[in-house]
């Protein structure tokens, strides 16, 4: 059955948990869709993990467009939520509204996620009004990686815990189902999820949040540039494909590749005849 926004708010009144993975492709949004998982995150973490960028902001909202496409037709349970890049609708709430129609409309979204807190609420507002779920992301907030100086942990401070706290209810009012709550002390995740009425959905925020999410190269251990402490390892996928693309690398140079058994034939008869009529 398809997940909905609704799924996410009657799991928060049932304290059920709720999953989500990240995709960027048809073949492992369809994997993750079968397994079961709630949500699948077009994350704009693809400038990083697809495209090989240092960081989330040069990702382009075409970039977001192709790949959400190509996910929802592997996302036919999971609710699909796609990242709104840097710059398409901190500009204005006309440019959100805008964009997050161009992500519903062409990517094929099911809700979109935005990040920041209070001063992005007229935005949330506005593309709520629109008809489009917003989850929100709040804490490490990796659009903002410049202002934030690096990867650090948010509202590590009474001030910075308080503002955090400020956000995630400004979020909910504004009309967010769920909110994103990504390298924050586990003790204030739990406070936090304790406060709002819509889900928490943790990435390095502990066990108190309503949800986890995971980048699946990370938890499939495929991305080894930068694997923050959070990231628990389910599969050594990387070890297997490294070992796969070096067995076959030997096996096309030896000859072992392909077996007769992975070719296709034709009558001898036929081919003796071209033979024949080649000759010199
Ligand atoms: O872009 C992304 O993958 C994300 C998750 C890390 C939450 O925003």
């Amino acid at each position: 059955m398809k997940n909905t926004v609704t799924t996410f708010l009657q799991a928060k009144q049932e304290g059920k948990k709720l999953s989500m993975l990240t995709a960027y492709d048809y073949s492992t949004a369809k994997l993750i869709n079968d397994s079961g998982v709630n949500a699948i995150l077009v994350g704009d973490s693809l400038g990083n993990v697809i495209l090989g960028y240092e960081d989330t902001v040069s990702v382009t909202m075409e970039d977001m467009i192709h790949h959400g496409r190509a996910v929802s037709k592997g996302a036919k349970d999971a609710l699909l939520v796609i990242d709104m890049p840097f710059m398409s609708y901190q500009t204005s709430v006309y440019d959100a509204v805008k964009n997050a129609g161009r992500l519903m409309k062409e990517g094929r979204a099911n809700a979109v996620k935005l990040e920041g807190g209070r001063k992005i609420c007229p935005q949330v507002e506005a593309v709520v009004s629109a008809g489009i779920p917003v989850m929100g992301h709040l804490g490490l907030t990796p659009q903002s990686i410049n202002a934030l100086g690096g990867h650090k942990v948010q509202g590590k401070t009474e001030q910075s815990a308080r503002q955090l706290i400020d956000d995630a209810l400004a979020l909910e009012k504004a009309g967010a189902f769920a909110v994103v709550l990504e390298c924050v002390p586990a003790s204030l995740a739990e406070f936090i999820s304790k406060k709002l009425t819509v889900p928490t959905i943790g990435i390095g925020a502990g066990a108190g949040c309503d949800g986890q999410v995971l980048v699946y190269q990370d938890m499939l251990g495929m991305f080894s540039d930068y694997v923050p402490k959070f990231v628990k390892q389910f599969a050594n996928v990387g070890e297997i494909m490294a070992k796969a693309f070096a067995d076959y690398d030997s096996e096309v140079k030896s000859g072992a590749f392909p077996t007769e058994d992975k070719s296709y034939s034709i009558d001898e008869a036929v081919m003796d005849k071209i033979k024949a009529d080649f000759a010199d």
